[in-house]
C-alpha cells in the first residue's frame, strides 16, 4: 500500500478478501448498527437459538434516576444449551475444549461437544443434587481445568447464577464475595497447580467459610490429591456425587433478561462491585465479537489466555466460542514455565490460530529475549490479540515482529467487565492499525469524548477528555448485584445520559481512539483491576496502621505498579519487619496481586485544610516527578510533602 500513513499497518489483500468483514462491509454494517440497532440487533440476535423468539429487540434508557437496559427481553433461550446441544448433531465429536495443564510432560485433554455435553450435564445434576435451583448463586474458586468450564455452563443449564472468584484471591476476599451475593454452594478444587507449585485451594474455602456461612456447601474437584480438611455433611466430591446422578439435565428455559453470572470488580470506592450479565444479550456480543474481532473460522484453534476468574475467561475462554462452535484452549499454567517459551511451545503444539493475551505477559516475555519466540513454529497464527491495559509501541512493535512475523494482524481490544465484549477494537480484515490504538468502535458501538469538567460532548475529530459510551449495546451490564443505585451512581451520574468508563481517551485526526488509562482512583497492576480504596482499607485494618494511601506508579513490566503511604499509630516503629508483615497482611486481605510494590512511612499525608488527601501529589512523587507538583499552598502542612519527596521510594 502507498499511501498509507506512517506507523499504520493495513490489513494484507489477502486477509481482507476472506475475513468476515473487509473495510467497506465493517462501515456498511457499522452505519446500518447505529441507523437502526432495533433491525441490526433483530438480525444478529438470531445466531443464537432461542425457545421463545424475541420481538422486542432493544428497550434500554440512560436516563437520570432510570437507567433501565433491556434487550431481548421477551424472548426465552439457554446459554448451556446454545453453547453445547444445538452443536451436538454438526460437531458432537469435534474439539470443544483442549485442556493444556500445567506440566509440559502431562497429557492435554480435547474435550469433545459431547464429552463437554456429558459432564456439564452430570455436574448440572450434581447441583441440583445440593438443592440448587434457578436464581441461586453459585461461586466459583477453581484453577485453570476444564471443571471450570463445565460448572459454568452447568449453572447456567439449571439457571443459577455462577459468580467466579479469582483462585488467587485470599480467603478473605472469597468470603465477602460469598456472602455479599448469598451462595447456596462453592464449587472448589483440592488444590490447583500452577507453574510447578501446588496450592491448597480447599484451605482458603474452609477460612472463608468458617464463621458466619456454615451453611454454604461446598463441592469439591479431585486436581492434586492432596490432603484437605473435610467438613462433614457438608463437602461433597464431585467423582462421588456423578456415580450417583443422571447424564440427562435439560436445559432450563430462561428468560433474555435473566443473569448468567455476576462478577465482583474493582472500583474507585468502596467493595468491589457485583457486576450482572443477563443471559441473552450478553451471549449474542460475546459471540459476534469472538467471531469478527478475531476473525475466526469454523477449525480454527482459538487461545484466549486469560484465567476464567476474570471477564476475559468468561466472554473469550468460555461463553463466546463455545457459542460458536469453536475449539478454544483453556491452560492451567503460567507463561513462564517450565521456561520462558511456553506460550509459543502450546501455540506450536496446537496449532493456534487466533491468540489472545496481555500487555503485562507480553512486556515479560520481550524482557527474556527472541530465541524463545523463533525456535517455536508459529506459523498457524493467523490474528494476534491484546487486552487489559494501553500496549506501549515497543511491546506492540515486537509482538508484530517477533511473534506475528509481520504478517498477523494485531487486535488490540479494550473493554470492561462491564462491557462484557469488545466495544473498541480493529478486525484484522478491515481496520489499519497503529501501535497503541485501539483503533475504532464495534458494531453498534457509539464512543463520545467528553470535556471532563463541563461533560460537553467534543465534537471536533481530534479530541481529549473522558470516554463514555452514547447509547446502549447487548452485553452492558445491567445492574450492580443488589444495589441498582450504585449502579446508576457510578456509571451514569457524572455525565448525564451517558455511560460513563472510568478510562480517559485521545481521538486523533482519524476518528482512532487512544486509551489513555483511568481518571478514577482505580490501577491496573498486569491488567488486573485493582480499587486503590480496597488496598487502603486493607492496610488501614492492621492494628499497627494509622493511616495508609495508595497510587499507581509506572512500572515497566506490570504496566503500573501500587504504591503505597503508610502512616504508623502513635509510638510504632517503622522497620523491615513491619514491612514485611503488612505485605503478608494485604496478601491474606485481598491475594498476591495486590500486595504493595513500594511501601514508603509517612510520617504525614499531604492534606488539605479539610482533610482531604491529595492524590495529586502522592503520584507525582511516587512517579519521580516531584518537580512539577503544582501548587502545595493549600496544604494543611506544606512541610511534609519534603519529607516524602526526601524518602521517596522511586528515585530514579
Ligand atoms: C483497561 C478487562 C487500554 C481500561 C477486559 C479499562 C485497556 C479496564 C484495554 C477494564 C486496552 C482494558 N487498552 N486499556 N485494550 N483493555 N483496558 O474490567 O482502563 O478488568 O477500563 O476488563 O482495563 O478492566 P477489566
Amino acid at each position: 500500500m502507498t499511501d498509507q500513513p506512517a506507523g499504520t499497518y493495513a490489513p494484507s489483500a489477502d486477509m481482507a478478501a476472506n475475513a468476515h468483514a473487509d473495510k467497506a462491509t465493517y462501515e456498511k454494517m457499522y452505519a446500518a448498527s447505529i441507523n437502526d440497532p432495533e433491525t441490526f440487533w433483530g438480525e444478529h440476535g438470531k445466531r443464537l437459538d432461542w425457545i421463545k423468539p424475541y420481538t422486542r429487540v432493544k428497550n434500554t434508557s440512560f436516563a437520570p434516576g432510570n437507567v433501565d437496559i433491556k434487550w431481548f427481553d421477551d424472548g426465552t433461550l439457554n446459554v448451556s444449551a446454545n453453547c453445547i446441544d444445538r452443536h451436538l448433531a454438526t460437531r458432537g465429536d469435534q474439539t470443544a475444549i483442549i485442556w493444556e495443564p500445567d506440566s509440559p510432560d502431562d497429557e492435554a485433554l480435547h474435550i469433545t461437544y459431547n464429552m463437554l455435553h456429558e459432564k456439564t450435564s452430570l455436574m448440572a445434576n450434581v447441583l441440583k443434587e445440593m438443592g440448587v435451583g434457578k436464581g441461586d448463586r453459585v461461586v466459583l474458586y477453581l484453577p485453570m481445568i476444564p471443571e471450570a468450564a463445565y460448572a459454568m455452563l452447568a449453572c447456567a443449564r439449571i439457571g443459577a447464577i455462577h459468580s467466579i472468584v479469582f483462585a488467587g484471591f485470599s480467603a478473605e476476599a472469597l468470603g465477602a464475595r460469598v456472602n455479599a451475593c448469598d451462595a447456596k454452594v462453592v464449587i472448589t478444587a483440592d488444590g490447583a497447580q500452577r507453574g510447578g507449585r501446588v496450592t491448597n485451594l480447599k484451605d482458603s474455602v474452609n477460612q472463608a467459610l468458617l464463621n458466619d456461612f456454615d451453611e454454604v456447601k461446598c463441592l469439591l474437584v479431585k486436581r492434586t490429591g492432596q490432603q484437605i480438611a473435610w467438613r462433614d455433611g457438608l463437602d461433597y466430591w464431585l467423582h462421588e456425587m456423578e456415580e450417583k446422578v443422571s447424564a440427562d439435565c435439560p436445559a432450563e428455559e430462561m428468560s433474555a433478561e435473566d443473569p448468567l453470572f455476576i462478577l465482583y470488580t474493582s472500583g474507585s470506592t468502596g467493595q468491589p462491585k457485583g457486576v450482572v450479565h443477563s443471559t441473552g444479550g450478553y451471549l449474542v456480543y460475546a459471540a459476534m465479537t469472538q467471531q469478527y474481532t478475531f476473525d475466526y473460522h469454523d477449525g480454527d484453534i482459538f487461545w484466549c489466555t486469560a484465567d476464567v476468574g476474570w471477564v476475559t475467561g468468561h466472554s473469550y475462554i468460555v461463553y463466546g466460542p463455545l457459542a460458536n462452535g469453536a475449539t478454544t484452549i483453556m491452560f492451567e499454567g503460567v507463561p513462564t514455565y517450565p521456561d520462558a517459551g511456553r506460550f509459543w511451545a502450546v501455540c506450536e503444539k496446537h496449532k493456534v490460530n487466533q491468540f489472545y493475551t496481555a500487555p503485562t505477559a507480553i512486556r515479560a516475555l520481550m524482557a527474556q529475549g527472541n530465541d524463545y519466540v523463533t525456535k517455536y513454529d508459529l506459523s498457524d497464527i493467523k490474528v494476534l490479540g491484546t487486552v487489559g491495559e494501553p500496549i506501549n509501541p515497543e511491546a506492540w512493535n515486537w509482538y508484530n515482529d517477533i511473534v506475528g512475523k509481520g504478517n498477523c494482524p494485531i487486535v488490540d481490544t479494550w473493554w470492561q467487565t462491564e462491557t462484557g465484549g469488545h466495544l473498541l477494537t480493529p478486525l484484522p480484515g478491515a481496520t489499519a492499525t497503529k501501535p497503541g490504538s485501539a483503533t475504532l468502535p464495534f458494531f453498534g458501538i457509539q464512543p463520545v469524548i467528553l470535556e471532563p469538567t463541563s461533560g460537553e460532548e467534543i465534537h471536533d475529530t481530534a479530541a481529549e477528555g473522558v470516554l463514555c459510551i452514547k447509547d446502549s449495546w447487548p452485553a452492558q451490564m445491567r445492574t450492580v448485584w443488589g444495589d441498582h443505585e450504585r449502579f446508576e451512581k457510578t456509571y451514569f451520574s457524572d455525565y448525564k445520559n451517558y455511560y460513563f468508563t472510568g478510562d480517559g481517551c485521545k481521538r486523533d485526526e482519524d476518528g482512532y481512539y487512544w486509551i489513555t488509562g483511568r481518571v478514577d482512583d482505580v490501577i491496573n497492576v498486569s491488567g488486573h483491576r485493582m480499587g486503590t480504596a480496597e488496598v487502603e482499607s486493607a492496610l488501614v485494618a492492621h492494628a499497627k496502621v494509622a493511616e495508609a494511601a495508595v497510587v499507581g506508579y509506572p512500572h515497566d513490566i506490570k504496566g503500573q505498579g501500587i504504591y503505597a503511604y503508610v502512616t504508623l499509630m502513635n509510638g510504632e516503629e517503622p522497620s523491615d519487619e513491619l514491612r514485611k508483615e503488612l505485605e503478608v497482611w494485604v496478601r491474606s486481605e485481598i491475594g498476591p496481586i495486590a500486595k504493595p510494590d513500594l511501601l514508603q512511612w509517612a510520617p504525614g499525608l499531604p492534606k488539605t485544610r479539610s482533610g482531604k488527601i491529595m492524590r495529586r501529589i502522592l503520584r507525582k512523587i511516587a512517579e519521580d516527578d516531584f518537580g512539577a507538583l503544582g501548587d502545595t499552598s493549600t496544604l494543611a502542612d506544606p512541610s511534609v510533602v519534603d519529607d516524602l519527596i526526601e524518602n521517596r521510594m522511586n528515585k530514579a
